[in-house]
């Protein structure tokens, strides 16, 4: 058998074109990097990573691009803050980087947004690629440009739209995926199970129940679907303004507020948006917008991911105070994604405090009670 037989997927998967008139970029997949970094040999490249990623793949990329500087940061959510952001721009001024630099983003959905704003913001902007290695960044972070980092007050609240140049998805980094890390983006493929109604359940299911990333040619096909639907949503709403980017955000509401009520250190971020998922969810089912029927069935499958222990006394308020400053706030009233059916969602502006509140409290003790 040759090498190329061990190869996963077993067949080539055509890359995608993100449709940004002059910010275009491809995402692309298993190719010869070597190659599609070509055109930048002649660049200054940093390659920012975390420590855990780049046990397992820093060489491979510093062997593919040998001049390139790398610094690498500590794993987690709460690497993704101004204190990091900083030690970013440091290393670069001390690298003598300028505007025509490059970053290269080696890491999880953190490792995107945090090197993604660094690149958005030095020097007033200089060019990244991503090379998204978790599952969940290569089915929605590393796509669309959001760039930004935490706040003590809430996920993601300072931030830009800044395109990358270009996004590499390497299967065989999901080879070393924690398992845990697999499950957060399972629940972020489920996202798009429930808003595009084009993923089959199945695969996602199986994936629960292996508790491993799966080497099957079907996973890496529904890994290019999201990935796909995502391109065409950002193609038409880059950002925000029109209406259907939001859909994407189904479940992030209740989500972010938890990552930040629990201060990043007790929910992955898949985590907590299967628990937003099932609090928005609870929602649509109580306004009679999702049949009874759909949503059991529905929350059968959110109930099959597994949580981590959680001890923080976390009250409904608190995560209703969170909710009040998300960006998806106007004008003093939060908006919500909604599902009517899988495939078809609704956005909302309508809720009370009373709906806001027991939805918190459902998805609250989704993840405490089990
Ligand atoms: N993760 C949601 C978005 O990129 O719009």
């Amino acid at each position: 058998m040759s090498e190329s037989d061990n190869r996963f997927p077993p067949q080539k998967l055509e890359p995608i074109k993100v449709e940004l008139g002059e910010r275009s970029y491809f995402v692309h997949f298993d190719e010869d990097w070597r190659e599609i970094l070509a055109s930048y040999s002649d660049r200054k490249i940093a390659i920012i990573s975390d420590r855990n990623v780049a046990s397992h793949h820093l060489l491979t990329w510093k062997n593919i691009l040998p001049n390139a500087v790398d610094l690498v940061l500590p794993p987690g959510e709460k690497t993704k803050c101004s204190k990091n952001l900083e030690e970013i721009y440091n290393f670069l001024v001390a690298k003598n980087f300028s505007r025509d630099g490059m970053i290269i983003a080696l890491g999880g959905g953190v490792i995107g947004d945090l090197a993604g704003f660094a690149a958005a913001t030095f020097m007033r902007g200089m060019d990244f690629v991503l090379v998204p290695t978790s599952l969940l960044a290569m089915v929605d972070a590393a796509v669309g440009g959001k760039v930004g980092i935490n706040l003590p007050l809430g996920k993601n609240l300072v931030g830009a739209f800044h395109q990358p140049k270009a996004v590499l998805v390497d299967f065989q980094h999901l080879n070393t995926l924690p398992v845990r890390d697999w499950l957060c983006g399972l629940g972020e493929m489920f996202k798009y199970a429930l808003i595009s109604g084009e993923i089959d359940f199945q695969h996602i299911l199986s994936g629960i129940e292996k508790c491993k990333p799966c080497e099957s040619w079907e996973c890496a096909r529904n890994i290019r679907k999201c990935i796909e639907i995502k391109a065409g949503i950002v193609s038409r709403d880059e950002r925000e303004t029109q209406g259907e980017r939001i859909i994407l955000n189904f479940g992030h509401t209740i989500g972010h507020a938890l990552e930040a009520a629990t201060e990043f250190h007790t929910f992955c971020h898949g985590e907590a948006v299967i628990a937003g998922m099932a609090g928005a969810l609870f929602m649509a089912e109580q306004r009679r917008i999702l049949p009874t029927d759909d949503f059991h069935r529905l929350l059968s499958t959110l109930s099959k991911f597994p949580f981590p222990t959680f001890k923080e006394m976390v009250t409904t308020q608190q995560l209703v105070d969170f909710i009040m400053h998300d960006k998806k706030v106007q004008r003093g009233r939060v908006r919500f994604v909604l599902l009517e059916a899988v495939g078809k969602v609704r956005v909302v502006q309508d809720i009370s405090d009373d709906e806001l509140s027991s939805a918190v409290t459902f998805a609250l003790n989704f993840v405490a009670h089990r």
